[in-house]
């Protein structure tokens, strides 16, 4: 039985629903954070709140962008030490896919520390509207330099809380990289093979609330209304991309951002005409399963796509759009890596790509010498 759709994650969504900390039972919660959150007051603010709920806390905030090994390695120490029955994780994806490293392995892979009986409640609280990571089963881990994928159900959050205030201080070039990040997420589960009437309706909503409202928030992070709807759709687009999985498009920024120290958004934002010029074969018939997908997603949002090769155009022109307006380089020049330096990186990131996890489900087989093709239209 190879068809199912399933969604673990209890979602609140509401401007201050943080507070739902207070009602949460347990007695030792550890919460998994980076230093950013500390400095914005959001980590005190979930100390009291499990404070009045009666639990005490430890606290990791040692999280750093783009996590490795090493740092999943120091939270499991102090996850070994405190042995909480309350897990934490607030800030945005290298928060949360910290904490999922850290449960991975020190709860699924090792034995639990002596006295735990039950995997402790994991609650993911995003601070970017980007991964989906607080209802995804998968985390980002960099290991020797290169980005690993863990996908296990055991890590998906039990409780994803949804509170925009908690994004309200991004920085402008954050939500412009996070923002494109979840439209790859959408259009990459609509496209997947694994891409179901489920899945589909999450994803197309994603897309539309990004098209109606990120820039409005990368205008304006004041405006709550928009960062509702661009949080609600990170939330979407993650919950399609868990049961649909990705594509090509992550399996190459993968790679690249791990070899040039890009955001994982804007790696994905630089890769995303390309990727999709390749799966809708627009040098050739243009007809196919991801041709009609893109064309499909044209016209949800209002473009004309009479044909399936019309209905691509106009969608990647319209992304290309918003990547301009959000100021995202579309060049690896514009981002200032090296030529030469990326020249020499491509066989090991194409080969990087093709072993992903993305790759299975992308809606065309790709070969190693096309993966090169497409970084090297990025030049
Ligand atoms: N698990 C998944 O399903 C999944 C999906 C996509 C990407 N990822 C992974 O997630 C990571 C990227 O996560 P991200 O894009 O959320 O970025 P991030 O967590 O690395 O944060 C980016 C930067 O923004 C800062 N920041 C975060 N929240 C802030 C706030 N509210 N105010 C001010 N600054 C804030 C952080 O300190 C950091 O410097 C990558 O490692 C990527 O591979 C995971
Ligand atoms: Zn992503």
């Amino acid at each position: 039985m190879n068809k199912k759709f399933t969604l673990k994650s209890k979602v609140y969504f509401e401007q201050k629903s943080i507070q739902l900390l207070k009602t949460i039972s347990g007695s030792r919660a550890l919460i998994v954070t980076d230093s950013i959150m500390d400095t914005l007051g959001y980590l005190q603010l979930v100390k009291d709140y499990l404070g009045e709920a009666g639990l005490s806390t430890a606290v990791f905030s040692g999280v750093r962008p783009d996590p490795d090994v090493n740092v999943v390695a120091e939270g499991m120490r102090l996850y070994a030490e405190f042995a909480p029955d309350v897990l934490v994780a607030i800030g945005g994806g290298s928060a949360i896919d910290t904490a999922k490293g850290i449960l991975y392995f020190a709860w699924k892979l090792e034995k639990p520390s002596s006295g735990e009986t039950k995997k402790p409640l994991f609650i993911a609280i995003p601070s970017t509207s980007g991964t989906g990571s607080e209802v995804t089963d998968f985390s980002v881990i960099t290991a020797e330099g290169e980005k690993v994928v863990i996908v296990d159900e055991f890590i998906s959050p039990d409780i994803a809380i949804l509170d925009s205030t908690c994004i309200q201080h991004v920085p402008q070039r954050v939500i412009a990289d996070t923002g494109m990040d979840v439209l790859v997420h959408a259009v990459e589960a609509y496209v997947s093979t694994k891409a179901s009437d489920f899945t589909d309706a999450l994803a197309e909503k994603a897309v539309k609330l990004i098209f109606d409202n990120l820039e409005k928030l990368f205008r304006d992070a004041a405006d709550g209304v928009a960062r509702d709807h661009v949080q609600n759709a990170s939330c979407m687009a993650g919950m399609a991309f868990t049961n649909a999985n990705l594509g090509i498009n992550h399996s190459l920024a993968h790679a690249l951002g791990g070899a040039f120290h890009l955001p994982h958004g804007r790696s994905n934002a630089l890769l995303m005409s390309a990727v999709m010029e390749y799966n809708a074969e627009l040098a050739g018939s243009a007809s196919g399963y991801a041709a009609g997908r893109y064309a499909q997603l044209a016209k949800v949002l209002g473009l004309p796509a009479r044909t399936c090769r019309e209905g691509t155009v106009n969608f990647i022109q319209a992304v290309g759009r918003l990547s301009k307006s959000l100021g995202i380089e579309n060049s690896i020049r514009a981002l200032g890596i090296d030529e030469s330096e990326f020249e020499g990186a491509l066989d090991r990131m194409a080969e990087a790509a093709m072993q992903d996890r993305c790759t299975p489900t992308n809606p065309r087989t790709p070969y190693k010498e096309e993966l090169i093709r497409i970084y090297r239209k990025l030049s």
